[in-house]
């Protein structure tokens, strides 16, 4: 095989070699990630038809592409973790023993690129070079993951620099799985169609990724979900450090003090809103400012100076599309401007793009997501409700001036956060480390999409982390338990909850840019000794101890109702995690057992005190 003379590393060239011997491509294409590169992907992407290059003068250099319908989102379901103990993979994963995978996986890419390209795309998942980065090679068959990958990562020929003739990569192979005989014609969007026939697989001990038979997302972009979150959790524990499931945000005061922050929330929370948040006027006014750092993933450490270093190890936004609009969120809007992929979006006549929420009127007629001419009262959704952008993250107006900081910025509290429409109260700072392990270890979700099972029920998904630990999901908490007990002066933990809502279904709270008064009580508790007033669950702001200039027609009242902490409904809710508990069993940390008898029993009493005196 003919090798470009810049890849020096024969491990690497042994293990291409051996692959392209697998799959059998027609060709090779080392990607060099330029510019020139991605302009000549796109144009063959448009040719074969799976990419529409939209309006040059309304979304300059952006296209759009549609999936199969049987190819829309993660597949949690045909994901497994296969390591070489069932138990390390723990109850949380599918598992497979890895030596029976590999056969299956080698019998599936034996000759899947037959007809096709194999792009090799090197990638770094941080800043190049920096101490807190680290190297994949993708191997795919697909032009749309190339092109994907230059905007989420940094990739191309510099990748090869830092790795050198042995630096260490994790090596990621992706095929949609659909060879094409000799003079077939190709589909707009090849893939596997049976969907019990695709895998992402993932094998901790070898630090390597197999994907085979979707082209989508985080199935196929193995950068993300796969390598950022399933191996580098694993890569984190050995390690000493953190591979998490959080944007990463920043927040600076009128008189130029910058906190940054770091938080988890489960997928469809609003994760991307949040990331990009416009503050309120008043605080504008004042000075304060947002800035984003990243908003999906964050690789934490502990330096010397005892402090908490993240860095994002993206460099783009694969973010939902339906319901980003100027208001919801202007930073994503103006991301989203140019230079943007879109997939599964609707078609507007004038060649650019909408989706539900975008406009409040929708325009007379479109090209929806599956192709087909929509007009309004059409009962199908014209965008795909997991319809996404592809955007490079240096376009946001807010985005961090250190957001490439290859040391990573300082991280004073962490932030949890799932959708409950009771229970959880507007906001709560956990009493310590343990007290917030126990609350991000038991954080629950309401179900929007019936993906992942009914609509409105609530799926425990600890850290956030539920699809995407790489292990066992007991074992991760001890991780975080352990990694606390080295942090001389441990960021607080804070619990937020923006989807209360009253009786009648009403959200409590607006969210969106006014979660910045949330913000602004977290970032004063990290700079200030003063302790908030104390309830059961943690330490939570009086009415008074928020700014609510700008949002006067939000009572005391309302507060009062946002705050509520129900000790009934909290008796049951932590009753009721018992089931994760069980789960866990084998290797639930004592310290949380603790936790939840110590709070259970703060509960019961004061509901005792409250019967007595209200008898
Ligand atoms: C995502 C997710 O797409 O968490 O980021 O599902
Ligand atoms: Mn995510």
């Amino acid at each position: 095989m003919e090798f470009p003379a810049y890849i020096k590393h024969a491990q690497l060239r042994a293990w291409i070699e051996d692959m392209v011997a697998l799959c059998k491509p027609d060709s090779v294409h080392f990607c060099d990630g330029s510019q020139e590169e991605y302009d000549q992907l796109c144009q063959l992407l448009v040719d074969k038809g799976t990419f529409i290059k939209l309006n040059e003068a309304k979304r300059p250099n952006s296209f759009l592409a549609r999936s199969h319908p049987s190819d829309v989102a993660r597949m949690e379901d045909r994901t497994f973790v296969c390591s070489m103990n069932r138990n390390e993979a723990g109850p949380t994963n599918n598992w497979v023993n890895p030596r029976e995978m590999h056969k299956i996986l080698d019998e599936l890419f034996d000759g899947c690129m037959r007809g096709r390209t194999m792009y090799v795309i090197p990638f770094s998942m941080g800043p190049l070079g920096s101490p807190l980065s680290y190297i994949g090679v993708e191997l795919s068959d697909s032009a749309y993951v190339a092109v994907n990958m230059k905007i989420m990562t940094r990739m191309g020929r510099a990748v090869y620099d830092v790795l050198g003739e042995d630096g260490l990569f994790v090596p990621c192979v992706h095929s949609v799985g659909m060879p094409l005989a000799p003079g077939q014609d190709d589909v707009a969007w090849p893939c596997v169609l049976d969907n019990s026939q695709k895998y992402i697989v993932h094998f901790p001990e070898e630090r390597s990724i197999w994907s085979y038979g979707s082209g989508y997302g985080g199935n196929a972009l193995l950068g993300k979900k796969a390598f950022a979150l399933r191996i580098a959790s694993n890569i984190a524990r050995d390690e000493g450090w953190l591979a998490e499931h959080m944007l990463i945000m920043g927040v600076e005061s009128p008189d130029g003090e910058k906190t940054y922050v770091a938080a988890a929330f489960p997928s469809a929370c609003g994760k991307t809103n949040f990331a990009m948040l416009v503050p309120p006027k008043p605080f504008l006014d004042d000075g304060w400012k947002v800035t984003t750092v990243g908003d999906d993933i964050a690789w934490i450490r502990l330096r010397e100076d005892g402090k908490l270093y993240a860095i994002n190890p993206e460099a783009g936004f694969f973010g939902v599309a339906p319901g980003t609009n100027a208001k919801t969120n202007p930073n994503a809007a103006a991301t989203i401007e140019r230079n943007t992929i879109f997939t599964n979006v609707a078609l507007t006549d004038d060649g650019d793009v909408w989706w539900e929420g975008l406009t409040k009127e929708p325009p007379a007629h479109l090209i929806d997501w599956q192709g087909q001419d929509w007009t309004p009262g059409t009962e199908r959704k014209a965008a795909h409700p997991n319809a996404r952008f592809t955007a490079p993250a240096s376009q946001c107006p807010s985005i961090d001036p250190n957001w490439e900081d290859p040391r990573g910025v300082p991280i004073s509290a962490f932030i949890f956060g799932g959708r409950r429409s009771s229970v959880t109260p507007l906001i709560f700072q956990a009493f310590n480390w343990v007290y917030g392990v126990y609350f991000a270890a038991t954080m629950g979700s309401e179900m929007t999409a019936a993906a992942f099972g009914k609509v409105g029920e609530v799926r425990r998904d600890p850290f956030a982390m539920l699809p995407f630990a790489g292990y066992h999901m007991a074992s991760y908490f001890n991780h975080w338990l352990r990694f606390g007990r080295h942090i001389p002066n441990p960021p607080r933990i804070f619990i937020v909850n923006w989807f209360r809502k009253d009786p009648e279904g009403n959200f409590l709270w607006p969210g969106f840019g006014e979660n910045m008064r949330v913000l602004k009580w977290i970032v004063e508790r990290v700079h200030t000794s003063a302790a908030g007033k104390e309830t059961q669950l943690g330490r939570v702001p009086e009415y008074d101890d928020m700014d609510w200039r700008g949002l006067e027609n939000f009572t005391r009242a309302d507060f009062e109702q946002v705050m509520c902490i129900d000790h009934a409904a909290w008796q049951q809710e932590i009753l009721s995690h018992e089931e994760l508990f069980i789960k866990l069993y084998d290797r639930i940390p004592k310290e949380l057992l603790s936790v939840r008898e110590l709070l259970l029993s703060s509960l019961w009493s004061a509901q005792e005190w409250k019967n007595r005196y209200e008898a």
